[in-house]
């Protein structure tokens, strides 16, 4: 069994936490560990060091090492650029392949470093199920219940039923839609057969390079099947998502929904949603003071952030930057920074 934990996104859609140069997976918002650390000792509790591969863009090397500085044994692997997760993926099987002499049979996880997940002990129960169903020669897709019409998913609508142990269940897979238009992602949600995707993978090795072959034969030739080929032609490659390259594209897919809670922290609403809150449904991180206030996310790294007489905003305090935010407007955020980015 081995694990890939692709560690090389670069949202900024918490800013001013998260920059282009010190993304979400760095974030130190749990447990004052960072995602990716989080990330980690999850996968520990399943995998030996040795059994883990953490891929990332070369800029973000001393991120990760640092993160990760109690632990050794670990392999990275470092992108020459930044491809999105297709060619990741590819990159790391040929990994597993070559330089840990994996064998074609063990099972490979592929797992987002930047995801809120509780209870951990459910969510390894879920995968070690998936070994099974990965075994059987499918493409593992793990599900989980949708709230709302969110467009920043990918949504997969369950099949039969394969094979079920104790709670978990596997169902075919058939049909995955990676971020849908608003209109679509509603007539999902009202439709009831699909789940979120939540960005975790199960197959076998072989499954997962004779996938590819077929379904993105260009990378595939481009690899050379050879991982010191693909670093070489890295700049060739398209830039494209494992979810458009892989999963809407399978003929053997399926999916494990999971009834665990679960956040990909993709916005401060989603941050607010999974951090405790107090009486009043006040949020507090760091040094933060809070009056006749409700339903408020008031984050402090460096400065006492004061609140008063407030309801349904977030203030989120850096050194450099302070954001003021209606919590509904959490969605706004990228255009901010798109904005900030234009003016230089
Ligand atoms: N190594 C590496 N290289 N990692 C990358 C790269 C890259 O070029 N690009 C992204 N990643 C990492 C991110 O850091 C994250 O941990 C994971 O791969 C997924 O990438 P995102 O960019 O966060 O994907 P997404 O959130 O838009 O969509 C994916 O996750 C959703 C759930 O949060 C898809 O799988 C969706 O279908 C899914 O619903
Ligand atoms: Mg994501």
């Amino acid at each position: 069994m081995k694990a890939l934990i692709m560690a090389g996104g670069s949202g900024t859609r918490l800013w001013p936490l998260s920059r282009e140069k010190y993304p979400k997976q760095f974030l130190k918002i749990f447990e004052e560990k960072s995602l990716l650390r989080l990330t980690y000792e999850r996968l520990l509790r399943l995998l030996d060091h040795r059994d883990i591969i953490i891929a990332t863009s070369k800029e973000y090397e001393y991120h990760v090492r640092n993160d990760l500085y109690p632990y050794d044994g670990y392999s990275l692997i470092l992108e020459p650029e930044r491809k999105n997760t297709g060619p990741t993926v590819l990159l790391g099987l040929l990994f597993a392949l070559e330089k840990l002499s994996s064998s074609e049979d063990e099972v490979f996880f592929v797992i987002p470093s930047d995801h809120y997940i509780q209870p951990e002990e459910r969510y390894l129960d879920y995968l070690r199920f998936a070994q099974k169903v990965a075994k059987m020669g499918y493409v593992v897709a793990f599900g989980i219940k949708p709230s709302h019409p969110d467009t920043n998913f990918g949504y997969i609508k369950l099949g039969e039923k394969l094979l079920s142990e104790g709670e978990a269940v596997a169902y075919n897979m058939e049909r995955f839609v990676e971020k849908p238009s608003y209109q679509l992602a509603q007539d999902f949600l009202r439709d009831g057969s699909y789940m979120w995707n939540s960005g975790n993978f199960a197959f076998t090795i072989k499954v997962g390079l004779e996938e590819i072959k077929i379904n993105a034969s260009h990378m595939w030739e481009l690899s050379g099947e050879s991982f010191g080929v693909m670093i070489e032609n890295y700049s060739k490659l398209p830039e494209i998502a494992f979810d458009y390259m892989q999963m809407e594209k399978t003929k053997r897919g399926a999916v494990i929904p999971m009834d665990i809670v679960w956040s990909d922290v993709g916005s401060f609403e989603g941050l607010y949603r999974v951090l405790p809150s107090n009486h009043k449904g006040n949020v507090h991180v760091g040094d933060t003071l809070c009056l006749d206030s409700e339903n408020t996310l008031a984050y402090s790294t460096d400065r006492l952030v004061a609140l008063i007489g407030v309801r349904d905003v977030a203030v989120v305090e850096e050194r450099d930057a302070v954001l003021v935010l209606s919590r509904d407007a959490s969605h706004k955020v990228k255009d901010l920074v798109n904005h900030l980015i234009s003016m230089g």
